[in-house]
Formats: C-alpha cells, sequence, structure tokens
C-alpha cells in the first residue's frame, strides 16, 4: 500500500477530506463513488484477497468464504453490494430495511466524534422501503459474498402490531437473503427495544422463523436477532434463550449503545441523542460476546459487532466466542483498505497459534 510519512493514501488525503464534510454528506458521497463501475474496477484490481483456507467456515449452513462482514446500516438500502465483495467482506447485511419507505429523523442525525473514533446516529430507519430494497437488490452482482438482510418496523406502526412490519419486509425480500436478522436493538425508533423482552421476543421469533419458512420452501433461510448492549445481563440472556427456542439460528451482539462513559469528545457533540458506535464500544461488546459464549456456547453462531477497528480487535472478538465479526464505524475511521488488512492479520494469527481453521479459535478464551 501507497504510504507517506507512515500514513495509508485514505489516511492523510480522503479520511481528511471527508471529515470536512458533514457526515451524511461524506456518507452520501462515498456510497455514490462505490457505485461507479471505474472505482469498482480499480478497487477490484488494487485489493488483493488473502487466498486463506483458514479463513472459510460453513456457518448455519452457509458458506463464508471469510468472517468479516459489513455491519447493518451503511448500505441501508442495498446499493453498493459489489463494493463491498471487492473490498474483501465474506458477507454484507443490508438495511435495516422498514416495509414502506420512510425518511428517518431530521437532520443533523449523523456524528463524528473524532476524539473518540466514534459515531452517533440518530436516523431512524431512512429506508427506501422494502419493495425497492427488492429491486436493489436483484440488480446487484455480489460474487461470492453473502447477503443478510436486517429487517425492522417503520415508525408509524403501533408496537403492537410490529410483527406485520417484519412479516412484510421478509416476504417482500426473501430471494435476495441469505440470511434474516431481526432488528429489536436499534436506540433510534421509540419502542423498538421493547421487543427485546423474552416473551415479546419469543412471539416475535417464532411468527417470523415460521414465515420464512413457508415462503422460501426448500431454501432454509437462518433467522437471527440482533441485541443491544444496554440490557441487564440476566435480561440479555433471558432475550436470547427465548429467541433460540422460538427458532433463531444465531445472536448478533450487539448494536450501538446509549451510555456516554469516558468519552473525550466535547460534550456538545457527545450529549447527541443516538447510538454511540465505534472504538468506546469495543470493551462492552467483548464482555457481552463472551457472556453470550458462556450461556449459549457453540449451540448458535454469535456474530460479534462493536468498535472493530483491526485484525487483533477481530481476533480477540473470535476468541471471545464470536463465529463471525462485522464492522462499520471502523471502516469509516481506517478506510477500505482495512478489511483487508484484518483478513491478513487473522490469518497471520490464527498461523502464529496453531489453528488450521479460524473456527478453532472460537471462544478458547472463554472456555
Ligand atoms: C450511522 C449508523 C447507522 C446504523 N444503522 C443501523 C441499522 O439500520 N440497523 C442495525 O441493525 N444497526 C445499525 N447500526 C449499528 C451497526 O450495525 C453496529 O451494530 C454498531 O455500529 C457497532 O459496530 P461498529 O462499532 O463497528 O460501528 C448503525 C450504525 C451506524 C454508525
Amino acid at each position: 500500500m501507497v504510504r507517506f510519512r507512515g500514513l495509508s493514501f485514505y489516511h492523510w488525503a480522503v479520511r481528511p477530506a471527508l471529515f470536512s464534510l458533514d457526515p451524511e454528506r461524506a456518507h452520501e458521497l462515498t456510497m455514490s463513488a462505490l457505485r461507479q463501475p471505474l472505482l469498482l474496477k480499480a478497487l477490484r484490481s488494487a485489493v488483493s484477497l488473502p487466498d486463506n483456507s483458514r479463513l472459510g467456515q460453513r456457518v448455519m449452513g452457509l458458506p463464508f468464504e471469510n468472517p468479516l462482514g459489513l455491519a447493518a446500516g451503511l448500505d441501508k438500502q442495498g446499493t453498493a453490494l459489489a463494493a463491498w465483495a471487492a473490498l474483501g467482506f465474506g458477507h454484507a447485511e443490508i438495511g435495516t430495511v422498514t416495509p414502506k419507505f420512510q425518511p428517518g429523523n431530521p437532520r443533523p442525525r449523523i456524528f463524528r466524534l473524532s476524539a473518540d473514533a466514534a459515531l452517533i446516529n440518530r436516523l431512524g430507519f431512512n429506508s427506501a422501503g422494502a419493495a425497492q430494497v427488492a429491486k436493489n437488490l436483484a440488480a446487484a452482482s455480489a460474487r461470492g459474498m453473502l447477503v443478510g438482510v436486517n429487517v425492522g418496523k417503520n415508525r408509524l406502526t403501533p408496537i403492537e402490531q410490529a410483527v406485520d412490519d417484519y412479516i412484510r419486509a421478509v416476504e417482500a425480500l426473501h430471494r435476495y437473503a441469505d440470511y434474516f436478522t431481526v432488528n429489536v436493538s436499534s436506540p433510534n425508533t421509540e419502542g423498538l427495544r421493547t421487543l427485546q423482552q423474552a416473551a415479546t421476543l419469543r412471539t416475535l421469533i417464532e411468527k417470523v422463523v415460521a414465515h420464512v419458512r413457508s415462503v422460501a420452501g426448500n431454501r432454509a433461510i437462518p433467522v437471527l436477532a440482533k441485541f443491544s448492549p444496554d440490557s441487564p445481563l440476566p435480561d440479555l440472556l433471558a432475550s436470547v434463550d427465548a429467541a433460540l427456542e422460538a427458532g433463531a439460528s444465531g445472536v448478533i451482539a450487539t448494536n450501538t449503545t446509549v451510555a456516554r462513559d469516558g468519552l473525550a469528545s466535547p460534550a456538545t457533540l457527545t450529549a447527541e441523542a443516538g447510538g454511540l458506535s465505534g472504538a468506546p464500544l469495543r470493551v462492552a461488546a467483548n464482555r457481552t460476546c463472551r457472556q453470550l459464549f458462556e450461556h449459549i456456547g457453540r449451540k448458535v453462531p454469535i456474530i460479534g459487532v462493536g468498535g472493530i477497528f483491526t485484525a487483533e480487535h477481530a481476533y480477540e472478538r473470535i476468541r471471545s466466542g464470536a463465529t463471525l465479526v462485522q464492522m462499520y464505524t471502523g471502516l469509516i475511521y481506517e478506510g477500505p483498505w482495512a478489511p483487508v488488512e484484518i483478513l491478513r492479520g487473522l490469518g497471520a494469527r490464527l498461523e502464529r497459534d496453531g489453528f488450521g481453521n479460524v473456527s478453532e479459535a472460537i471462544g478458547v478464551d472463554v472456555r
């Protein structure tokens, strides 16, 4: 990689330019760049993906080429799949998709906490709607990468009718999903997190799983539940048990946090309402991963997400019990070469520690 004064081209040129813009504007520019055929071609020739059989594993019946995925929220409308595949991700999670179009909260609604390598967002599920996202996915080519679809409810749907929204989203999108994520943990849709409560979640997952089975025919599409890092541990474990008993094939931990502990950024920023992601989430997300692994072991896979910026972070999360990992904020701070650097570093660490495959390292620090 080209370096200048020890910094990558991204760190000395691209990131300062993007960080001089409003965060959502920077996001929109990046997303439209990532859809340009010329840039995609350049990315494909510049990024050399590690060909490392240690990194591949079958999880929930699906062939993951490597354990690193793009976390939900970056490509909410599913318009840049080819770019995520080109960057080296083994899977990308699209969404959150709501059944109907909705604009989300008023802007500004993404805040950059550079001193903390973090973001706060309160986007509130800005979604093109399930029918449009289905069209986007139908037109996309993901080349070997798996695609998860994360679904949620529209803001105006009463919480008692939330299950209908999840079902409508699944109905519209099942042809394009290798797995579904039931998002019950975004802090930016009023009442959403109450769906994590064990009894409510059990019914929700049961109905979504039954519906997925009825529409997907012979194709078994796994359904996962995504959890918040803010629930007290007994509640979280009760919810996870309920989700698994109801037929969930995996859990994703964690979504963003409403906590604001130990931040270095100015109070004007840290006081913004929304979910915090990035470096300050890493320790809590890692702890949650260990606690979940202690509780469920290898019964179903844990997808570990929150504060992963480097190979060391990804390796730590896997050793804490994650079968797969995802990143969002790390990509913003570390740039487009981060996924390949993480995968290379992960391969090197597995080799150093004598693991023939990534699956052998899962949870070794917890057992
Ligand atoms: C701007 C932004 C938007 C997000 N939108 C969603 C979303 O729509 N659905 C979801 O499940 N998670 C969403 N997330 C949460 C991420 O998927 C992830 O769980 C969280 O950011 C922690 O990972 P990170 O520290 O690598 O960013 C969003 C995160 C950010 C920063």
